[in-house]
């Protein structure tokens, strides 16, 4: 990755606020920075961001590709009901934790923080990730951000992204060895159990160049 998609990415997040919890500087820089060596590698396809919950994140992903004049289109999904319930591979020390319901935002609020931001919103889904139909989907896609916490969830999200991912394309998965939050560990590792392709991590994010 080349040193100006670094600072690109930690300008825009030094001049902008972050909006939720959800996110912290640190996985934006990078989450941004993969963001930007896809649009400058002319990657085909476009973004998408599977549980974008009030847009912490997304909004940032927006500044980007307006920052890099990019045409691509961005597409974001949420149940906008929270969590789903949680399966036996999300079980961990800390027990009941992110419960059913938990995270809830309507689709509203993120609209609210795109146009209190001035941005145009993303093309927006309100559904659960297995029940999306292939026409609310892009054909092919160059960068997704997966964020939903729970095993099944992102398991479906890997499910949709990878057919329609681009050679050289890049997905991200949030919370990745951390430890209250195992599903997503366990999605990463059984989705790409019997592929060649190697996930790296860092500060909890799963990131697979395909
Ligand atoms: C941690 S929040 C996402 C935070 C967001 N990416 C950000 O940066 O602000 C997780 C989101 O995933 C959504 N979610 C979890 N499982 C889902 C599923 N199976 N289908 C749709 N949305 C789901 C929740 O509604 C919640 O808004």
């Amino acid at each position: 990755m080349k040193t100006s998609a670094v600072q690109s990415a930690s300008m825009l997040i030094r001049s902008y606020p972050i909006i939720s919890l959800q996110i912290d500087k640190k996985r934006l820089e990078i989450i941004l920075a993969q963001l930007e060596s896809v649009i400058d590698q002319a990657i085909a396809g476009d973004i998408a961001e599977f549980g974008c919950h009030a847009g912490a994140t997304a909004l940032f992903i927006r500044r980007l590709l307006n920052s890099k004049a990019s045409t691509k289109q961005f597409y974001a999904y949420d149940s906008f009901e929270g969590l789903p319930a949680k399966t036996i591979e999300d079980a961990s020390v800390s027990g009941s934790d992110f419960k059913a319901g938990e995270l809830k935002v309507s689709k509203h609020d993120l609209l609210l923080n795109f146009k209190k931001a001035g941005l145009r919103p993303p093309i927006v889904h309100k559904a659960w990730f297995n029940e999306l139909k292939t026409k609310q989907l892009p054909e092919t896609i160059a960068f997704a951000f997966l964020d939903s916490d729970f095993y099944r969830s992102i398991l479906d999200s890997l499910e949709i992204v990878w057919p329609r991912l681009s050679e050289g394309g890049v997905i991200i998965v949030d919370d990745y060895m951390r430890s209250h939050l195992p599903g997503a560990t366990r999605a990463v590792d059984d989705f790409f159990a019997n592929s060649p392709i190697r996930t790296r991590h860092q500060n909890n994010l799963a990131i697979i160049r395909k």
